[in-house]
């Protein structure tokens, strides 16, 4: 069984997916801490609703941004958490997790990376009128939003998106894809190569490619 550790800033809606795809038994999978850098961060109320462990460390207590990560990275070794998962944590990992954890750190951003990195985008999306969005799950390396990709699903935007239609179509395929490379990474089936990340064995979901034109 793989041990998780999760990190998150808000609402949590991608660290209940996980919960609930593990609870289904759908993912071999525990997690063993959740982790918060905001003390009202609705994503603490799953965890004790699930009795996961759960961690606040305000960055602000902390002589540098690379002793914060330090600290994170430490509460994670002591637990033997094997993959970090950020679900909606609005940082940039700096080198110390990032070392602590090479290729062993996934995000989930809320675009087609690399269009529209960053803060918000889905609004970037929207604002841009792009004709197609979606989201992407990669593994993390210094960069923001640059690491090696393992899985993208898209949705249709249409020119009356705001950018809260336009999230909540994305959010109902983050909470497929997240579990879903999760899950392959469990299984063993996942391998890096530079940039380029293999999956043993993997067939293309149609499901997640949907092209507006077509429909
Ligand atoms: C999600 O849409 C996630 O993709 C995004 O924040 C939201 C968190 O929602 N992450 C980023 O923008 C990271 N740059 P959640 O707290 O309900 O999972």
């Amino acid at each position: 069984m793989l041990n998780l550790g999760v990190l998150a800033s808000g609402r949590g809606s991608n660290f209940q997916s996980i919960i609930d795809e593990i609870e289904a038994g759908r993912l071999n999978a525990s997690i063993k801490l959740l982790m918060v850098d905001n003390p009202n961060a609705y994503a603490i109320e799953r965890a004790k609703k699930h009795s996961i462990e759960h961690l606040y460390l305000n960055p602000n207590d902390f002589k540098s941004k690379d002793d914060f990560f330090k600290k994170i990275a430490d509460e994670l070794k002591a637990r033997g958490i094997e993959l970090v998962i950020l679900a909606g944590f609005m940082r940039i990992v700096r080198k110390p997790l990032i070392d602590a954890f090479p290729n062993k750190i996934m995000n989930i951003h809320p675009a087609l990376l690399p269009s529209f990195p960053g803060l918000h985008g889905q609004k970037q999306a929207a604002d841009y009128s792009v004709r197609i969005s979606g989201c992407t799950v990669h593994f993390v390396d210094e960069g923001m939003d640059t690491g090696p990709i393992i899985i993208q699903a898209a949705v249709p935007v249409s020119p009356d998106d705001t950018e809260e239609t336009l999230s909540d179509r994305i959010l109902k395929l983050e909470h497929m894809i997240f579990p879903e490379a999760i899950r392959l990474y469990a299984d063993g089936r996942l391998s890096v190569e530079g940039r380029v990340v293999r999956i043993k064995g993997y067939e293309l979901k149609d499901e997640y490619i949907v092209n507006p034109i077509l429909r």
